[in-house]
């Protein structure tokens, strides 16, 4: 079951009712600059993992882990808790930090009376990069390409070809993810070209070659490298180790480690 979410402006966005083996990350950046086609994004999601102070300390490990050369070379982007993010904005802005930031989840509306739900508007106003949607840690899933690929096609579904161009999507085997299994270099190839091929055909190729594609589940230092040598995969969605910075900054320096 696939539930497409319009909302105004440029926070239109995808979310998946269940099954969920294609996770959108759309862009709602509404002022500043857009980072240039397939520029590789190495994305921290933190799920719910420490408090505001926590966050504002990791990012700034983070940050000075990081050179002026490794931002050139990948956008680096942090997705901390909700109660995260007003800390982290000060901190990117006053230390005007290369490093973007957004959110896990977002509400369908932009206003209104709908208790616990946090809006695109919202979150663009706190100088939100991206939003998750449709990230679900709890999911029934289907095992071939071709049920990420009914997945894709319900997700996209009205969506005009632009906004589809800016979007990011995140192919997540729900084996790999927090499991330490992680996807062959081959398979995150095989789904992250399928996916393009998909948007290709429903979008047209000049649209299926700006959309950025990451793989996740279970990236670390340790297989990053071969991941990110695919063709088709644009960047990675990172759990359990984006909460190291450390690590993090090793992930999002994959240049510098082994393919093999
Ligand atoms: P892990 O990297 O911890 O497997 O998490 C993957 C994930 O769910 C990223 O969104």
């Amino acid at each position: 079951m696939v539930r497409i979410i319009a909302s105004r402006q440029a926070v239109l966005t995808v979310r998946l009712a269940s099954g969920d083996l294609v996770v959108t990350v759309r862009n709602i950046r509404r002022h500043g600059r857009f980072v240039k086609a397939r520029f590789p994004l190495m994305a921290g999601n933190w799920k719910m993992h420490g408090d505001h102070l926590q966050a504002v300390a990791q990012v700034q490990k983070l940050a000075s882990a990081l050179s002026a050369k490794d931002f050139d070379c990948s956008e680096v982007a942090v997705l901390p808790p909700f109660t995260s993010l007003r800390g982290v904005q000060t901190l990117v802005d006053g230390d005007k930090l290369r490093i973007a930031y957004g959110a896990q989840d977002l509400s369908p509306h932009d206003s209104g009376a709908y208790t616990g739900e946090v809006s695109g508007p919202m979150l663009a106003e706190l100088g939100c990069r991206y939003v998750l949607a449709g990230h679900f840690e709890v999911r029934q899933s289907g095992q071939h390409v071709a049920y990420t690929l009914g997945q894709l096609d319900g997700s996209l579904d009205g969506v005009p070809a632009p906004a589809v161009a800016s979007l990011v999507i995140a192919y997540e085997p729900v084996w790999a993810i927090g499991t330490g299994e992680v996807a062959t270099a081959e398979d995150a190839q095989e789904a992250a070209s399928a996916i393009r091929s998909q948007i290709s055909v429903v979008h047209g190729p000049e649209t299926a070659g700006s959309v950025r594609i990451l793989y996740g589940g279970s990236v670390k230092v340790s297989n990053i490298a071969p991941i990110m040598a695919q063709p088709d995969v644009d960047g990675a969605l990172v759990g359990g180790a984006s909460l190291d910075a450390g690590q993090f900054a090793q992930i999002c320096r994959y240049r510098e480690l082994s393919v093999s």
